[in-house]
This record gives structure tokens, sequence and C-alpha cells, in this order.
């Protein structure tokens, strides 16, 4: 049982964010009010992903609205990902790493195979920004954050920030 009402948006660098993320067993009120939340903590920091372990669980599910809208939210649980295509280097920011906004080289398309809140198995083929989200939401419930992702000289630049980051850890 997650207490939902004490999940909070972590940051880097949480024990939860490096870690691999468990896969949810059976989707109930639980795991509904957990959407809810990591819902809330998306649209309160005006992200446009969240996953399960930046809200401080460790279940290998993830949420996006590519319009930041609640209307528009939709629900990836247990998800696998198998990327395609070229590569694009593009900056990207995350809602774990305040601060970093860094360049990081992802496929331009991916398949998505999840399930939904009532059950449902799904498959969508995504490219551009929603691939990109796709692939950086699944690399959080692989323990895998854009400090892990970013080059060395992008992790010299921004060390300031991290350092600041790891010391209010
Ligand atoms: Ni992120």
């Amino acid at each position: 049982m997650i207490d939902v009402e004490k999940c909070r948006i972590t940051h880097y660098p949480a024990e939860v964010l490096a870690g691999r993320a468990k896969p949810v067993e059976k989707i109930d009120d639980n795991i509904r009010q957990l959407v809810q939340k990591m819902t809330d903590i998306m649209l309160e920091n005006k992200g446009v992903g969240l996953a399960a372990p930046q809200a401080g669980v460790p279940l290998r599910m993830f949420i996006i609205s590519l319009a930041g809208k609640r209307e528009n939210v939709k629900v990836y649980i247990n998800p696998a990902i198998v990327p395609a295509g070229e590569f694009d280097t593009i900056e990207e920011g995350c809602l774990s790493v305040p601060g970093v906004h860094t360049k990081i080289r992802r496929y331009k398309k991916c398949t998505v195979t999840a399930t939904d809140l009532d059950g449902n198995k799904f498959t969508e083929e995504a490219e551009g920004l929603y691939a990109r989200a796709l692939q950086h939401e699944f690399d959080h419930i692989e323990g895998t954050t854009i400090v892990n992702r970013m080059s060395q000289v992008a992790k010299i630049a921004h060390r300031r920030q991290l350092k600041k980051l790891e010391e209010q850890k």
C-alpha cells in the first residue's frame, strides 16, 4: 500500500531515482490514487511527464501530457519501449534535476507497449517530442536520469547546480 499523501517530487541524487523500479502487479484504487497524485505533482511543477520514482514510488509506471493538461494525461503501466530510427540531440530538462537543461541524444522514434489504468494493453508508435518523452520517462523506471546521460562537458558546465542538489539530499 502506497501512502499517496506522502508522495513528493524527488530530486537527484535520491536513491529511488537510481534503482530499477518494480512491476505494478495489480491496478487497484491505490494505483489510481497514485496516478492522481503524480498528475498533481507534474502539473504543479509544469512538467509534461512524470515517472513513479519521481514521486518517491519505485514502480514501473509513468504519465505523459505533452500539453501539460490534466485531461490529456496518458498513463503507461509496465511499459516496454522499442526504439527505432536515427538519433536526435536536443535540450531536455527533468523535474527531478531542477536547474539543469542539457542536450541528450535519443532515438527519433520508438514503439511503446503498456497497460492503461483500465487494465487494457495498448501499443503506439511515437516520434518527435512524444518519442523523446517516452524514452525519458522509461529511463526513470530503469534508474537512469539526464545526469547519467549528459556528456562530460555538460557535467562540468552544470557542476555547481549538480553539487547544490547533492548537498540538499
Ligand atoms: Ni525526468
